[in-house]
């Protein structure tokens, strides 16, 4: 048993933690995953894309700082996503193959493990805000189309044109891939969804997931986003997790409650091995980077790509991707705070202890 623990903390370890510099909060968020080539990514086009990152993780870091709710931080940073038309959410979301803007989007609150989530609803302004309503005003997790839309209504959401969500760059992108019988693969090189995770002063995290999904989609096809358990999951035990990529392969592994229940276990066996002397604490800060690292190699072991953000009750700030890049941030209690496009970008590091 000493040999066997004395491996996994060798496997696990990275760099030493000091329990009482733990961040009090913490923010991930991501505006999608794909290939993103560095010779397309313009000054000006970078500029934009980290301006509009930066301004949500200001909203949702002012209010984990001045002691708010994870719940709330979460619902700011996606808002500011969703209103953005860089982001294939809300403003700017992918046409189906119909040329019609179908949107989904989840919420979890790892308090209570409450959850709600919305999918193919094309009149609603901000998705995540329905699926937050879905969550505290219905006993249901998942509403639907023309249902979710008659939900929305009753509870007071304006009705949105649909021309507001439509963008001149994601039509040019459906009629090419109409005329050049391309897959949705081919014209979303980064696949745009965003999402936000948090954990709050008084220890709770929540998660949230927003996209248009894939451009092209037909028959009413849902990805990864509005699921619970694939892209988005949280539990105050864990962790909070949120997705972005081929949401196929991301239904299939699981991915967000995957990586937490891979954490939760991990967090039990620590208790065992730390009540036993066996494991030192300073070993195991490496465990949700790796975590989230082998899940996302299982995802592309069967052939997906993408990314996922994921924050611990430890504070830790987390980001795993298979592609060449991802739209991301990060900020914590402890004075990280930093917007990053393309792999190994990060300043900071992803330890509560920087
Ligand atoms: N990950 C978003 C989707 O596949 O729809």
């Amino acid at each position: 048993m000493k040999k066997l623990l004395a491996l996994v903390a060798l496997a696990l370890m990275t760099q030493p933690a000091h329990a009482e510099d733990a961040p009090k909060w913490s923010l991930a968020i991501h505006g999608g995953a794909g290939t993103l080539d560095p010779a397309q990514m313009t000054p000006e086009k970078r500029a934009a894309y980290e301006a509009d990152l930066q301004r949500a993780l200001d909203a949702g870091s002012k209010i984990l700082a001045e002691g708010g709710a994870a719940m709330d931080a979460i619902k700011a940073a996606i808002i500011i996503m969703e209103d953005s038309p860089l982001f294939n959410a809300g403003k700017g979301a992918v046409f189906t193959w119909d040329g019609t803007n179908e949107l989904d989007a989840s919420i979890m609150d790892g308090r209570d493990r409450s959850a709600g989530a919305i999918a193919g609803v094309k009149t609603v302004k901000n998705p995540i805000l329905l699926a937050d309503t879905v969550r505290t005003q219905s006993e249901h997790v998942m509403l639907m189309g023309a249902g979710a839309e008659a939900f929305a209504v009753e509870k007071g959401f304006a009705a949105t044109p649909p021309e507001y969500f439509a963008t001149p760059a994601r039509r040019e992108a459906l009629e090419r891939l109409k005329a050049e019988k391309l897959s949705a693969l081919h014209v979303d090189h980064k696949f745009g969804t965003v999402g936000a995770v948090a954990l709050d002063q008084s220890g709770n995290m929540a998660a949230g997931t927003s996209t248009g999904g894939m451009t092209g989609k037909r028959w009413g096809r849902v990805g990864d986003a509005p699921l619970i358990g694939a892209g988005t999951y949280a539990d105050n035990r864990a962790c909070a997790v949120s997705a972005t990529g081929w949401g196929e392969y991301f239904i299939r592994v699981g991915v967000a409650h995957e990586i937490c229940a891979r954490l939760r276990a991990f967090e039990e066996f620590k208790t065992i091995a730390e009540a036993e002397e066996e494991l030192p604490v300073e070993l195991t800060n490496g465990a949700p980077q790796r975590i989230a690292d082998d899940v996302m190699a299982d995802v592309a072991k069967l052939g997906g790509d993408g990314g996922v953000i994921l924050v611990t009750p430890e504070g830790h700030a987390v980001f795993s991707f298979n592609t060449t890049g991802m739209y991301r941030g990060r900020a914590t209690s402890a004075g990280v705070n930093e917007v990053a496009i393309f792999g190994g970008e990060e300043k900071a590091s992803a330890t509560p202890d920087h």
